[in-house]
């Protein structure tokens, strides 16, 4: 990751944050994208500063398109170009059964999740393109690939995740950009702070690895794709869930 410059949008908290810290403590200078939580961001910045790295705090609600190509203007501006973007950030959803759904709920996550990675992905990759050198990760889930009670807004929306890293590696790919999905299966964040205990021991205790994942589990996976040593992976569904998902 020397010499690098990574975006991770959504990286104040959980699998962002893990991610950030450890792309720089392989040497990438790193954008910290956040959306509400600016302290929370600035304490990421602080951490990776204090360990030697570079870093810096970029604002973006990253379903929107200006903001998305404000925020990328002002990191290519203090970094340099992207080399890595790491497209994580969690858009929220309801979990509940598909017959209390309304169709605007229902949407708000299928467009927030397909225009977070739509919109920075088309503002990291015309660089990338005249560089022809570039990679990109998007956070899915194995959610995508199996189903849970209550998941189906979630479930529904990494599909299209996935379906859409397929074609934009096809597309790219000849301009020597890869793109990748990591797909965490449950990860210890905020995010599933509300799942009760005995309902994450249980899952724990169905892993072929006997626990549930920690937000570091899924950033070595992201460094492990990102990696140059990984320079002929492309397009592929890389679950991070400890054998919960076999493909
Ligand atoms: N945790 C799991 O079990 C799990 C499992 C499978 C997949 N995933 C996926 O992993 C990714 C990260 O999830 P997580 O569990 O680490 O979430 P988390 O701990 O709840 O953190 C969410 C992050 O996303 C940011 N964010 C939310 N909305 C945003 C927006 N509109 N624009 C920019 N940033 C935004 C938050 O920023 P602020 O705090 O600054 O607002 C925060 O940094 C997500 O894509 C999620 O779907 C998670």
């Amino acid at each position: 990751m020397k010499g690098k410059v990574a975006l991770v949008t959504g990286a104040s908290r959980g699998i962002g944050r893990a991610t950030a810290i450890l792309l720089a403590a392989e040497g990438a200078a790193v954008a910290v994208n956040y959306f509400q939580n600016e302290e929370s961001a600035i304490a990421v910045v602080e951490e990776i500063m204090k360990a030697g790295g570079r870093a810096l705090a970029v604002r973006a609600d990253v379903r929107d398109g200006d903001q998305v190509r404000s925020m990328v203007a002002e990191v290519e501006k203090s970094l340099g170009p992207i080399d890595l973007l790491v497209s994580n950030a969690s858009i929220g959803f309801p979990v509940k059964p598909f017959t209390e759904f309304s169709w605007p709920e229902f949407e708000a996550k299928l467009t927030g999740e397909l225009k977070s990675t739509f919109f920075c992905c088309q503002a990291v990759l015309p660089s990338m393109i005249e560089r022809k050198s570039g990679c990109i990760i998007a956070i899915s889930s194995t959610l995508s690939r199996h189903s849970s009670p209550g998941f189906i807004a979630h479930s529904t929306a990494k599909s299209g995740l996935d379906a859409f890293v397929r074609s934009l590696a096809e597309e790219v790919g000849p301009f020597g950009v890869r793109v990748n999905v990591v797909a965490p299966g449950l990860t210890l964040t905020d995010a599933t702070a509300w799942l009760p205990e005995e309902q994450k021991a249980m899952i724990g205790k169905m892993t072929p690895l006997q626990r549930v994942a920690l937000p570091e589990d899924i950033a070595g996976a992201v460094l492990a794709v990102a990696s140059g040593h990984s320079r002929f992976i492309t397009g592929c569904y890389v679950p991070v869930c400890g054998g919960m998902l076999m493909l």
